[in-house]
């Protein structure tokens, strides 16, 4: 097993998927990945969702976004967990992004790959929120924070580069 440090280096996101299904004992994993992650006041918040890529609500989803887009927004992966948390919990936000990073590198560490997906955001919280709301089995009071499309990887990716001097401040 890989470290997290190796974990963390190694890692990009994969819009690229294979057929193959996740077995369920995988599919276990991640998603315990999510909920051991640290959540403000260990509040322990934040819901997750699974649903298979071919459920029809992720059609549903789509074609509200854009129904002619050349690729769906979670890329054809197998499977899709949408993040929820209280609107009435200031840190939920917080929390569901440490939670998805947790799930998006056990998948990783796993020999998945993942995406986490924002760009469904105005679509679930918007004036349909309720019907995707009841449809996504979120709490009551909950509001679609994040999601994560899931999947075996059919495309490889080098990490990306980045810029220490830019972002780092040494005081
Ligand atoms: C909060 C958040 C939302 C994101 N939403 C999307 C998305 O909707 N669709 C997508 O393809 N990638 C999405 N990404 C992935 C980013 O585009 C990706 O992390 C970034 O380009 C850097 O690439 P890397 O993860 O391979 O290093 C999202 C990432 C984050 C952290």
């Amino acid at each position: 097993m890989s470290t997290v440090l190796d974990t963390i280096t190694s890692r990009s996101s994969i819009r690229k998927y294979t057929d193959q299904p996740i077995p369920q004992d995988i599919c276990r994993t991640i998603i315990e990945a999510g909920l051991k992650a640290p959540t403000a006041a260990n509040r322990q918040e934040i819901h997750i969702t699974v649903t298979a890529g071919s459920d029809p609500v992720n059609q549903e989803i789509q074609n509200d976004m854009n129904p002619n887009a050349p690729v769906n927004f979670y890329y054809n992966a197998p499977v899709v967990f949408y993040l929820s948390g209280p609107d009435a919990f200031k840190w939920s936000a917080v929390d569901a992004g440490i939670a998805v990073q947790n799930m998006h590198l056990a998948a990783a560490d796993l020999g998945l790959g993942s995406v986490i997906l924002g760009c469904m955001e105005a679509t679930l919280n918007g004036e349909k929120k309720a019907k995707y709301a009841k449809k996504l089995a979120f709490p009551e009071g909950h509001s679609y924070l994040v999601a994560l499309a899931v999947g075996y990887p059919d495309t490889a990716k080098e990490p990306h580069a980045f810029d220490f001097e830019k972002n780092v401040t040494i005081l």
